[in-house]
């Protein structure tokens, strides 16, 4: 039997064969599917060429790279000659294994580059001159092709968020492109249109919504390739191309992200983005002048580089249907989807022309029945649809989406049928990258809840909530949710362009970033807390091996932490936005800031200055793995003096801890591991005492959290943290369950009524991660060296009560999965090592052994306290 390795799955900067790159040195992964027990690749050789048929003569025109010596299966970086615009590249590789035994040639994979150059670009923006609120703008060009089409792409975008149509197909993707501070950047999509378009008669059109934009704006370049490769651009941009573009209002008369959508069927320009339509330029059926098409106008840009948008469009991934409905009022129908996702509802009604259909979204009900929305502040949450008449209509809103379990409808002519309406899940669709279960149902209940919560929000960037009016990608809440995430969810991609939209809030003379990016509430400087902007590269490195978003960004961080070092004083960073924010309402300060949710015993100093201490660290981290020694250096030297500082400052031998000596407290100093070794019994013996003063419940927000089940476990208190996570009574996620919750809280509290309680907020979600590392034992190892990759250890824990538990992770090699069972003193270890991945066992008083690629199986005598009667 052949025992080369081949390799499959293909990437290119995480994504198959994907149109539109604009990165001058795309990354390329592979893996191997293989049952060999010892699998790993010594070296590889990457083709990449300029056509397929030099591909298949094993010519890398465009490069050869030659047998590069390494392991890496991932993040391999393109090293041949500078690519251009537009320029289509195929590629393929081979592989030596770790005797030297080299293997064929991978199947050809491919990618496309974008548009790299500002002056690629022959399209303008256009739109109307002044705008016209809250009305989506319809534009369309009619043009002629007299050739045939070798080739066709379109360049696109609109803001705040388009639809594209080309010759009545409507291009792929739900509320493009995805969000950016345009300022700064702005996202285009590519689509290959080649088999749309056609000899003679041919229309671009495209509506354009507000999103977080306002004034609709559009920009398209369509490029035609003839058989002589003569290229004819449709832009828009009149002195570019000679086809004129008209708009016009239609039938999208309000459309907002947290109001919702009002159209009006009667309104509808039928055939509009088809050939052979007659705009009747300057007329209008209605006789009014502003409702008829009229030319486009040249309108100023947002002024933001233009980028290929990196991460696939917002998806419709799952259709709910109804659990239930009930009619509170008549005529007033309530429909619960029985799940509380993002999303909107898509129905199909018959009735009058004039008929009005209203849907009004909410998280919760009234006592009466009908929704409340009161907790989602501003935001109208409703989308209203006005039928033409005459038939069978369907509807679904392009514009907006909402939070929501329930919908009301008003309005309907008649009783809505149950099947009728259909809730589409909305998101950013990353796929799967986790699974976990164990012998604890509530466990389980609550990972499936996070994964909820997480689907709810991944919308281009992870926001906090996407229900109410905010829908924003806050720092601090990634410090905790960003390790969770990436065990969920294939997020690479999308996470890397998160840390761009972080480094476009910088201030480029001060270095201070801000809260939320792209930035629309909170501060700048951003709260210490904000630590996102290092750890999510750090964690991204440590689960798939790749420098590039580190050499991208370490400048920015550098500034960044400079600019802390800045605000700091004898190494106390004093000041504080949001600390841990919103702990158990007995542990806030009554009347603060977020409806009383800034921690009263937990001093925002301290906070602030374990979060300096922390980004000193991985700063210095992250400059060791860059080869960058001098700055490591510095940066440890500057953190082992502010670690000293906040010991001075901060440690209270009365409580025998930090600060007040509280869970949060405790929690963030042996977690950051700013306490002194001699000390670390004494801390972790007050945090026990403190989590048993409180009845075994967690007294903390959304930062410490997640530390206090981590150290717990870390300390050989993994009972006790299982006894926090297990509770099903206030303050904790058993508790969420028990009221009926389907997504995490905001607060520990079940909170109605205005204010800020979201009921379906990750940021509490951050014990998805201990549940990968402390109950499955899945953990990826830390790398400190150059040129290290990836690998997995299985930490397997000793519980009390838990009698198994299983994970398996998408690795950069494959899938792995650990599965323990234990009885008594027995122990039962499964696990699935794929090829080239380095793993190791940890069991608890045992020696650490190393283990191969494929399936092992083992049975263990435990001698554990626990074991005893
Ligand atoms: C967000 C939170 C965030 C907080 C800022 C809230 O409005 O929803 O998730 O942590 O503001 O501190």
């Amino acid at each position: 039997m052949d025992q080369s390795l081949i390799p499959e799955r293909l990437l290119c900067e995480s994504r198959v064969d994907p149109l539109g790159i604009d990165e001058p040195h795309p990354r390329f992964s592979w893996l191997v599917e293989t049952d060999r027990e010892v699998a790993r690749q010594s070296a590889c050789h990457i083709l990449v060429a300029s056509s397929p048929e030099l591909l298949g003569a094993d010519e890398g025109d465009l490069w050869d790279s030659g047998k590069l010596i390494s392991a890496q299966c991932s993040g391999l970086a393109y090293a041949g000659r500078p690519l251009k615009s537009r320029q289509k590249c195929f590629w393929k590789v081979r592989l030596w294994d770790h005797e030297g035994l080299v293997g064929p040639f991978s199947a050809v994979a491919c990618f496309e580059m974008g548009l790299l150059h500002a002056d690629d670009w022959k399209a303008g923006w256009m739109g109307w001159p002044g705008g016209r609120a809250g009305l989506a703008a319809y534009f369309r060009c009619a043009f002629r092709l007299d050739r045939p089409v070798a080739r066709g792409r379109l360049y696109v975008t609109g803001l705040g968020l388009y639809e594209a149509v080309l010759n009545g197909r409507r291009m792929d993707g739900l509320l493009q492109p995805v969000v950016s501070d345009p300022s700064r950047r702005v996202y285009y999509n590519i689509f290959d249109v080649t088999a749309d378009l056609q000899l003679g008669e041919n229309v671009l059109a495209a509506v354009v919504g507000t999103g977080w934009y306002g004034t609709p704006v559009l920009l398209a370049q369509l490029e035609v390739l003839g058989p002589d490769g003569e290229v004819t651009f449709v832009a828009t941009n009149r002195e570019a191309s000679p086809w004129v573009w008209m708009t016009a209002a239609g039938p999208t008369r309000t459309n907002s992200l947290f109001d919702g959508e009002l159209y009006d069927a009667r309104l509808e320009k039928v055939g509009w983005g088809d050939v052979g339509y007659d705009d009747g330029y300057g007329r209008s059926p209605s006789g009014d002048r502003a409702e008829g098409w009229m030319p486009a106008c040249r309108v100023p840009g947002p002024g933001g580089v233009m980028r290929a948008q990196p991460i696939p469009a917002i998806a419709a991934t799952e259709f709910l249907s109804l659990r239930s409905r009930s009619e509170p009022q008549p005529g007033v129908f309530v429909f619960d989807f029985g799940q509380n996702h993002a999303g909107r509802v898509r129905f199909s009604v018959e009735g009058p022309r004039g008929a009005k259909v209203t849907l009004k979204y909410a998280e919760a009900l009234r006592p009466d029945g009908t929704v409340d929305q009161d907790n989602l502040r501003t935001a109208r949450a409703t989308d209203t649809y006005i039928m033409k008449g005459g038939g069978r209509e369907q509807w679904e809103p392009s514009f907006t989406y909402h939070g929501y379990r329930y919908v009301q409808v008003e309005g309907w002519p008649g009783v809505p049928e149950e099947h009728t309406l259909q809730s589409c899940v909305l998101h950013s669709p990353l796929a799967s990258r986790g699974e976990f279960s164990c012998s604890k149902e509530l466990f389980n209940r609550i990972h499936r809840m996070i994964l909820w919560t997480e689907r709810s929000n991944l919308h281009g960037i992870p926001t906090d909530c996407p229900q109410r009016d905010e829908r924003m990608g806050w720092l601090n809440d990634l410090a905790a949710r960003s390790e969770e995430l990436i065990y969920n969810f294939e997020s690479v991609g999308f996470l890397e362009k998160f840390v761009d939209d972080i480094a476009d809030t910088q201030d480029p003379r001060t270095g201070a970033i801000t809260d939320t990016a792209p930035f629309h509430w909170g501060h700048r400087p951003a709260d210490p807390v904000s630590i996102a902007y290092l750890l999510i590269p750090v964690l991204l490195h440590q689960h798939y091996g790749d420098t590039r978003l580190m050499v991208r960004h370490h400048a920015g961080m550098k500034r960044w932490v400079d600019f802390l070092t800045a605000q700091s004083d004898d190494g106390i960073l004093g000041y504080s936005h949001y600390g841990d924010w919103a702990p158990p309402a007995s542990e806030a300060l009554a009347g603060s800031e977020g409806v009383g949710a800034i921690s009263a015993r937990t001093p925002g100093d301290l906070v602030s200055t374990a979060f300096y201490f922390r980004s000193l660290e991985l700063l210095a981290h992250i400059s060791r793995l860059l080869g960058e020694t001098t700055e490591a250096a510095r940066c440890t030297a500057q953190a082992k003096a502010v670690g000293d500082a906040f010991h001075r400052k901060f440690w209270n031998s009365t409580a025998g801890g930090y600060g007040s000596g509280n869970q949060a407290c405790n929690s963030i100093a042996l977690y950051f591991g700013l306490v002194p070794s001699e000390l670390r019994p004494t801390v972790v013996a007050t945090l026990v005492a403190e989590v048993h003063r409180c009845g075994g419940h967690l007294s903390t927000g959304n930062l410490a959290t997640k530390y206090l089940l981590e150290v717990l476990s870390d300390e050989g208190h993994a009972d006790l943290a299982l006894t926090i996570a297990a509770r099903t009574t206030y303050p904790g996620w058993g508790f969420m369950l028990s009221r009926g919750a389907t997504t995490l809280w905001e607060r520990w509290e079940e909170l109605q009524g205005q204010g800020m309680n979201s009921h379906n907020h990750p940021m509490l979600g951050s014990i998805g991660s201990w549940f990968y590392r402390h109950v499955a034992g899945l953990r990826f190892r830390e790398q400190n060296g150059t040129g290290t990759t990836p690998g997995v250890q299985f930490h397997i824990p000793i519980f009390k009560v838990l009698t198994s538990a299983r994970a398996k992770v998408t690795t950069v090699y494959g899938d792995v999965a650990v599965e323990w069972k234990r009885r008594g003193p027995n122990l039962s270890f499964s696990a699935q090592v794929p090829w080239n991945c380095p793993a190791t066992l940890h069991l608890p008083g045992q020696e650490v052994r190393p283990l191969s690629s494929g399936s092992h199986q083992h049975e263990f005598q435990i001698h554990h306290p626990s074991n005893q009667p």
